[in-house]
């Protein structure tokens, strides 16, 4: 008998224990208690729990009073089995970092936060994640005056060094994921897309350790298709985690529940982690981190409702995925529009430009006869948004 792997559903602390302010309006939730939040997820069986170290931490602790909350937090986790696969450094709600921390135009800002990111490396290594998000929130600016954005650029790959190599220095087992966003709150953001993100981590130094924690809404806040921007990111190889939740158009971001934003993307968007690696294995093994908010509107109650709404959805469109996948007539509509022809090599084992140049084949190549024939692509597409809703 083969045990079924375990659905790695994990959970940002802020997330259920959003209190609910908004610019316009106080909380309409109690403050949750962190010890609480990890009894809660295992109940309703999430498998992991991240956090900011503020959300454990109040921020501006004593060391002691760090360690105790630490040493309590260890035992919820030991008695519940809930692990801790990312954890994360606030760098965003403090006034210090009103101008971002490692961007801001005041240095001794950018120090301090370097520090609050080292020190807050050690609790990871020390919880075992494996994975250090960076989320730069307040990176960035709202005049094109007010930010030297090639000198911001300088700082942010200056910052990304030092804490690679403080990880290899230490001998930490862990890598970190830069999270884009186009906007809010700022009013530009700096890597503002999955693309300005890959193109950054290029040119840093210890660039095998750093990679993406690509969020749907932020890529869909900027217009783009988000499973297109998963793929070319496991193209580059920096898939390291992903942040899920919904997004509905180009607004504020909303962090709606998985699936409750745009429901056809969402489809492809599990589709391809689940059934896009070899032979229709899993492309991304990581953790399917949900970074949602439940809605202002709901209580409470409303909010391990929505917490396990995300998984739901999630499994939800993982059956539909695999429905799609094997229907015979799904099988013939891939075939006749071509996508696994995709996958070979244009030129032939040995060609060079030489051969493409004095091909007979291809000067002999019937372009109004191709250019005749269609694709099909609207037939696969009814297929997939028949199966997602259930209607085969
Ligand atoms: C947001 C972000 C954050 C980050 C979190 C982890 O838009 O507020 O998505 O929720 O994911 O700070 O770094
Ligand atoms: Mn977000
Ligand atoms: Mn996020």
């Amino acid at each position: 008998m083969t045990t079924k792997p375990v659905d790695k559903f994990s959970f940002g602390m802020w997330t259920v224990g959003w209190q609910a302010r908004d610019p316009f309006g106080e909380p309409t939730r109690p403050a949750l208690d962190p010890m609480h939040i990890v009894d809660k997820l295992a109940e309703i069986g999430a498998w992991g729990v991240t956090f900011h170290d503020d959300d454990l931490v109040p921020f501006g602790s004593s060391a002691s009073e760090r360690d105790a909350i630490v040493a309590k937090f260890k035992q919820r986790l030991t008695a519940t089995g809930v692990c801790v696969p990312m954890i994360t450094t606030n760098l965003f709600a403090h006034p210090v970092f009103k101008d971002g921390g490692f961007t801001s135009n005041n240095r001794d800002v950018r120090r301090y936060a370097l520090r609050k990111v080292l020190r807050n490396i050690e609790l990871a290594a020390d919880l075992g994640a494996k994975t250090f998000v960076l989320w730069g929130g307040r990176e960035g600016a709202e005049y094109d005056h007010a930010k030297d954005v090639r000198a911001a650029l300088d700082r942010y790959a200056e910052a990304m060094n030092t804490l690679t190599s403080f990880v290899i220095e230490r001998k930490y087992d862990l890598r970190f994921a830069i999270e884009p966003k186009p906007n809010e709150p700022r009013g530009d953001i700096l890597l503002p897309t999955i693309g300005h993100a890959i193109a950054f981590i290029e040119k840093l130094e210890h660039s095998h350790l750093v990679g993406l924690n690509p969020e749907v809404g932020h890529e869909q806040m900027a217009g783009l298709n988000f499973t297109s921007g998963i793929a070319q990111a496991m193209w580059q190889g920096k898939l390291f985690h992903i942040d899920l939740n919904g997004q509905r158009g180009i607004k504020y971001d909303q962090d709606l529940v998985f699936g409750h934003g745009d429901l056809i993307n969402a489809f492809s968007l599990v589709d391809l982690l689940e059934f896009g690696g070899v032979s229709g294995a899993p492309a991304y093994d990581g953790p399917r981190h949900f970074d949602y908010k439940p809605s202002r509107t709901e209580d409470v109650d409303g909010v391990w409702f929505s917490a396990a709404a995300n998984m739901r959805m999630y499994r939800l469109l993982r059956d539909r995925a695999a429905a799609f996948r094997a229907d015979p007539e799904v099988c013939e509509a891939l075939k006749a529009a071509r996508v696994d022809e995709l996958s070979k090599p244009t030129l032939s084992a040995g060609e060079t430009w030489k051969d493409v140049l004095s091909s007979d084949g291809i000067a002999r190549f019937d372009v109004d006869a191709a250019g005749v024939k269609g694709y099909g692509f609207v037939r696969l597409q009814q297929l997939a948004v028949e199966h997602l809703m259930g209607a085969r």
